[in-house]
């Protein structure tokens, strides 16, 4: 058997109780492909700012960076955001960790497939004729770098601090609430567009499913930009592939009929943040999200559940951790763990199938006793996988 050693990020608020079970999973379902996996703890969020100073430790970062493949259980909690955070906003997690792990490990493809399954359609905030099928067909490939994330710090880390308080650019540490005036700069390069692009279109190949270019180059230049280099791309190394190009405020609306957006849907950083919760929540399962972002060269991946850390439930051994379970299984897929990989994937849906529930997903005909905890539901699919 092959050893893999995963950098665990247990997060912040009910994060630990959810990756235990994720975690569990993982390392059974490997198995299947003769993998051994090692979880190391790699501390961030305000769980290790409490222990350590810092929500970002340097060495839990130098260690997740050298590991290559993190396993990601969210940070954040508004208990600390309102105090801590208030005096060192710096330290607020999500930007600190999230932001400089897919900066240092240029993670540019950050896939969030939509995945619909039949037996949750209580759920659901859209007419159900407009869902698409069960299974996954409306995937979302974000553009996770550059864009307004990181465009200041990027393009104005070393101006003269007098030109940029003249253009009203401010670092984020240093915007304390009372400014006139804010910028922030964004930008792609064309590189970076260009790589993008292809590995979106080889995957939208290998899926069989059109890409679904959104973007604003109606208005913005950089949309404009993005637009030209899909176009040139899929003409003449993807003429296979169907390119559907769509304006962003357009995109939004059709979240509400999601079968319209059927295919493989690349977006900038901001847009893609928004849209996919926004698709995510329309299928009702928004605290089912999984997520998982790659640099398509390297291979480095961090698997993260975009589910949140349901602070308001820690500790209670209530949270669903089916959004980290299902990334657990994206995290095996992408390290070749595929029958594994195939093997959560089924339990959950049979699981789901068969009346199972957490308490966030039921319905007023589900009967008591088939709504389990964090670790109960964890359990089963174990169960189901073994
Ligand atoms: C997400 C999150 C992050 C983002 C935050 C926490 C930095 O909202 O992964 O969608 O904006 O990318
Ligand atoms: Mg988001």
């Amino acid at each position: 058997m092959k050893n893999k050693t995963i950098a665990l990020v247990k997060g912040d608020g009910a994060g630990p109780e959810m990756m235990k079970v994720a975690c569990a999973i993982a390392i059974e379902a490997a198995e299947k492909d003769d993998l051994k996996i090692i979880f190391e703890e790699t501390p961030m969020g305000w769980n290790a700012y409490q222990e350590f100073g810092d929500t970002l430790p340097r060495e839990s970062f130098k260690r997740a960076v050298e590991l290559e493949t993190i396993f990601f259980g969210g940070v954040g909690d508004p208990k600390f955001d309102d105090t801590i955070g208030i005096e060192k906003p710096e330290m607020k997690p999500e930007a600190r960790c999230l932001l400089a792990l897919r900066k240092k490990m240029g993670l540019l493809l950050n896939f969030r497939p939509m995945i619909y399954y039949k037996a949750l359609a209580h759920l659901a905030n859209v007419k159900p004729e407009t869902i698409p099928d069960e299974g996954v067909q409306q995937i979302f490939v974000r553009f996770l770098l550059e864009d307004s994330y990181f465009g200041t710090a990027d393009l104005i880390g070393e101006m003269d601090e007098v030109i940029r308080a003249k253009l009203g650019i401010k670092m984020k540490k240093d915007v304390v609430g009372d400014e006139e005036m804010i910028t922030e700069l964004a930008y792609y390069r064309k590189e970076t567009i260009e790589k993008y692009f292809r590995a979106a279109f080889a995957y939208a190949r290998t899926k069989g499913l059109p890409l679904i270019s959104i973007d604003k180059a109606n208005v913005m230049s950089r949309y404009d930009y993005w637009r030209k280099i899909a176009t040139r791309i899929g003409k003449d190394e993807f003429p296979d592939v169907k390119l559907v190009h769509q304006l962003v405020d357009s995109a939004n609306a059709l979240l509400f009929t999601p079968a319209k957006l059927h295919g493989v849907i690349v977006c900038g950083n901001e847009h893609g943040d928004i849209l996919s919760d926004g698709a995510a929540a329309a299928l009702g399962s928004m605290g089912m999200m999984c997520s998982s972002a790659i640099n398509p060269d390297t291979g480095a991946a961090m698997a993260e559940s975009g589910a949140g850390t349901a602070h308001m439930i820690a500790g209670q051994d209530k949270a669903n951790p089916i959004g980290r379970i299902l990334t657990a299984a994206m995290m095996l897929r992408h390290i070749g763990a595929t029958n594994g990989a195939d093997s959560i994937e089924e339990a959950v849906l049979k699981i789901l199938k068969a009346g199972w529930r957490t308490s966030d997903i039921t319905s007023i005909t589900d009967s008591p006793e088939m709504i389990l905890g964090t670790s109960a539901m964890g359990k089963k699919v174990l169960q189901e996988i073994k």
